[in-house]
């Protein structure tokens, strides 16, 4: 039996989560979701949000996100966690938080998922580890055991974040960064050992 999902953001990462679905056995009749892109199904005004039709939200800006979710929930979305092809997932998220795993990567012990934290790619999340509500781990992310990830956190591909270090609300992390010691809120961070850079 094929169902409809509605994927809400028809860019890059919402087309490889759209991939990620297709080789999943349930078979996902896919909807498109966008307010830029004319090709999509519906607008947030139009589409049909209901409990039938489950809904992800595959956009990797935190804030942005974040307010499309509100909105997409505000109209009646269902908003399930969804983990993909050999991710192993051995915490779990508060269901109907809108949290995704993508493919190969690996949620260790006791790890603290808040509301729409999404995992890209071959990530490793150690034990213990908070990610804060809609903190976006870009590919191959390695965080650290103990490591708090804040409110809207950024961080960029192949990041690595070392044991009990503390990331700010709305920190950047960039690409290949070594984050060594704590980030205040709203900074940016690059290189090894990460440091702040002026915006
Ligand atoms: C950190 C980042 C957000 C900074 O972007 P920005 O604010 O536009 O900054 P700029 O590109 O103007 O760079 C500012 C300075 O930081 C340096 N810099 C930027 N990103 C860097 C990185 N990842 N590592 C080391 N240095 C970096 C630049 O060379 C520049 O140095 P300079 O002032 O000496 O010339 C961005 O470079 C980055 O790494 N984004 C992550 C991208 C990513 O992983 N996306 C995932 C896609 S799935």
């Amino acid at each position: 039996m094929r169902h409809e999902i509605l994927i809400v953001g028809m860019g890059g990462f919402g087309r490889e989560v759209a991939e990620y679905l297709h080789a999943l056995e349930q078979h996902w009749v896919i909807r498109w979701v966008d307010d830029r892109n004319p090709d999509a199904d519906f607008n947030m005004q139009t589409a049909p949000f209901d409990s039938e039709r489950p809904t992800i939200v595959a956009i990797g800006n935190p804030e942005l996100r974040h307010f499309m979710m509100d909105a997409a929930v505000k109209r009646g979305a269902q908003l399930p966690c969804f983990s993909f092809d050999g991710a192993i997932v051995r915490s779990r998220p508060t269901p109907n938080s809108g949290v995704i795993v993508c493919p190969h990567s690996i949620i260790t012990a006791g790890v603290k998922l808040r509301r729409g934290v999404q995992i890209n790619l071959n990530c490793v999340v150690g034990h213990d580890v908070e990610l804060g509500e809609f903190a976006t781990l870009s590919p191959s992310v390695d965080i650290m055991g103990g490591a708090k990830l804040g409110y809207q956190v950024f961080v960029g591909a192949g990041a690595t974040i070392l044991p009990n270090v503390y990331v700010g609300d709305h920190a950047v992390i960039g690409a290949g960064a070594v984050v060594v010691r704590d980030v205040p809120d709203y900074a940016t961070v690059v290189g090894n050992p990460a440091k702040a850079i002026k915006r």
